[in-house]
């Protein structure tokens, strides 16, 4: 059995009071997730080191830094040693992958690998072993508050899959339009580590909204 755990989406917060938002969750979630876009690899603009460098200071909650960015493997590094219990690179961005995650996890980090919902897991099925975390984006990313993908269910599933066949100590987060009405499909398909933006940040109770998320994926 895999435990579950729930990383909040600091991008469906309000940003002029993180601090305050990320302790509402310090009890209920086991991360914090914090989406780094640069508008390039993604048509969006968000926050970058020195908010994350603060958000360490602010934040008791270890960062889960998902990195939507060009040239990953010239960033990455600083994210880890920025404070970052975890940052994750994407696949279409990364010239030179595993270098970058070794370099991730030198800093002390744990180091993961993305894929958009049209990029397949096997040609990475031999960098399971550089691997703590697989991200599988369950929306094309970019934005909060989008429609779940169910195409991407069967890749969760092969994953799953090649995780447990090759026995790596690997997590499978999912990332995008992830709700109490999706989060269930994507437990069974596999998933174990789950990112919820618009389904936490939106809610009245951001940590009511993380328990409600836990017990459906527990089910
Ligand atoms: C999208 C980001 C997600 C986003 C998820 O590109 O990577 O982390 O915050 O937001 P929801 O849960 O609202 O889809
Ligand atoms: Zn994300």
């Amino acid at each position: 059995t895999v435990a579950i755990q729930i990383s909040p989406s600091i991008l469906s917060a309000d940003f002029a009071h993180l601090a305050d938002e990320a302790a509402a969750v310090a009890d209920s979630a086991d991360w914090l997730h914090v989406d780094v876009m640069d508008n390039h690899f993604v048509p969006n603009l968000t926050l970058g080191l020195p908010i994350v460098e603060a958000l360490h200071k602010a934040a008791t909650l270890p960062l889960d830094c998902h990195l939507m960015i060009e040239d990953p493997d010239r960033w990455a590094p600083a994210y880890a040693e920025a404070g970052a219990g975890s940052v994750t690179i994407h696949a279409e961005a990364a010239r030179a992958p595993v270098r970058t995650l070794r370099s991730i996890r030198s800093q002390g980090a744990r180091a993961g690998l993305a894929l958009n919902p049209a990029t397949p897991i096997e040609p990475y099925a031999e960098l399971l072993p550089e691997l703590d975390m697989l991200l599988l984006m369950t929306v094309e990313p970019g934005f909060g508050g989008q429609k779940f993908l169910d195409v991407v269910l069967p890749k969760i599933r092969r994953t799953r899959e090649l995780i447990r066949d090759r026995e790596a100590a690997v997590w499978l987060q999912v990332d995008g339009g992830v709700s109490e009405e999706t989060i269930e499909r994507c437990a069974e398909a596999g998933a174990d580590v789950f990112v919820a933006g618009s389904a936490v940040y939106g809610a009245q109770d951001p940590a009511g909204a993380v328990e409600a998320l836990r017990a459906r994926a527990e089910r």
